[in-house]
């Protein structure tokens, strides 16, 4: 099988298509890829020999590149996105362009050569949970509530909407808050590890009571995998974790596992439209896939820090790029 792989450089997708590789060695893979500042060749670094994968650099909203590469695979798994909600409420454009046109874009390649297409999305789509609300599953109303989930609510739409009225062959996943190696330094886990290393105190956005639900990557990678071989066409799986933690208590246990003590917190205003809770019910992947989360949430971050620890140089490279710049921005400076 020819698989072509969205948004392969960046942090989910790189971890994917070494899963992928690993699991099914006799696939091609080909990365499609423009290398924003998320997007990072060191990721596969591993895997750039391998006679069965092939990196492109081009824009999914570059309807040539797209065409020609979609009419020669089998299947697509769409990851490129912006995905960096801070950053979508900075400046939503990006996000419309790559998350809604660039995801129609492919979707008219699907139509247009009868592919089947796999949409990564996010547990966002949903919007906000209140404490004891139930978790999101797969029958929750959309209600996304920043520029970021929007987008992603939008390209949602759009796959159900071609599903619909052209057929296409399609499955979405919407999984719950990723972390693991080649995590980008921007979101929270990955941050404060590295502020941590370099000495520097974390920002808790508010009263750091809002809560996440926490999965390894190579979980959602495995969920994808099971969704590609199991999974009904037309049909939506939520993918989460099993780790519910707020943000201050997740802070802490950093702060413990880095041998640094709570005088790092440091609370900062708070990310406008801040959802409270997001927390995932993933009983349709596990009944209907075999599917559920097998990588603990303390053993996951205990490695991620030694992984992080290892690969100075990387994060280093994560940093040169418009970092900087993008913190004086977020923080008024
Ligand atoms: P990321 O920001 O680390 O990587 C995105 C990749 O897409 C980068 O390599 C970037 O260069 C590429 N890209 C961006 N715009 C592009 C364009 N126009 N054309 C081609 N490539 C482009 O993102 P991630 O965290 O790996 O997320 C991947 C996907 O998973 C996204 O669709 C995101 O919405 C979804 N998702 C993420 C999480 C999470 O916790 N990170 C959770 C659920 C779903
Ligand atoms: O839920 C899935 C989503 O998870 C994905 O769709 C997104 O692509 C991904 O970025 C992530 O979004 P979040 O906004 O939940 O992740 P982030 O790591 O940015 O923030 C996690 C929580 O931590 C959130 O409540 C905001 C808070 N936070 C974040 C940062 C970066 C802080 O308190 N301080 C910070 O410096």
């Amino acid at each position: 099988m020819k698989l072509l792989v969205t948004g392969g450089a960046g942090f989910i997708g790189s971890n994917f298509i070494r899963f992928w590789m690993k699991e099914h060695p006799q696939d091609e893979v080909v990365n499609l890829d423009c290398l924003t500042y998320a997007g990072n060749l060191e990721n596969l670094k591993d895997i750039v020999e391998n006679k069965n994968y092939r990196f492109v650099k081009g824009d999914i909203c570059d309807r040539d590149v797209v065409f020609e590469i979609v009419k020669d695979v089998d299947l697509i798994v769409h990851f490129a996105a912006e995905s960096h909600v801070d950053r979508s409420i900075l400046d939503p454009s990006a996000f419309i362009r790559t998350n809604v046109l660039g995801t129609q874009i492919l979707l008219d390649g699907v139509r247009e050569y009868k592919k089947r297409f796999h949409h990564v999305s996010t547990d966002e789509v949903f919007g906000a949970l209140k404490p004891n609300e139930p978790a999101f599953d797969e029958s929750t109303p959309y209600d996304p509530r920043s520029p970021y989930s929007a987008s992603k609510a939008a390209s949602d739409h759009l796959v159900r909407a071609y599903y619909h009225t052209y057929g296409i062959e399609m499955t979405i996943s919407n999984c719950s808050n990723n972390y693991g190696p080649y995590h980008f330094p921007e979101k929270l886990i990955p941050h404060f590890i590295s502020n941590l290393m370099d000495g520097k105190k974390v920002p808790v956005y508010g009263d750091g009571q809002q809560v996440r639900d926490w999965i390894h990557v190579d979980d959602h990678a495995r969920g994808i995998d099971f969704i590609l071989q199991k999974g009904k066409i037309g049909e939506t799986y939520c993918l989460g974790g099993d780790s519910e933690i707020t943000n201050l208590d997740l802070t802490k246990i950093l702060i413990k596992l880095m041998d640094k003590d709570e005088s790092y917190i440091e609370f900062v205003k708070d990310r406008p439209g801040h959802d409270r809770r997001y927390a995932i019910d993933f009983s349709k992947a596990k009944n209907e896939l075999g599917w559920e989360p097998q990588i603990s949430f303390e053993e996951g971050l205990k490695d991620m820090i030694e992984w992080y620890k290892e690969h100075q140089v990387w994060v280093e490279h994560c940093k040169s790029g418009d970092y900087q710049k993008y913190y004086d921005e977020w923080y008024g400076r």
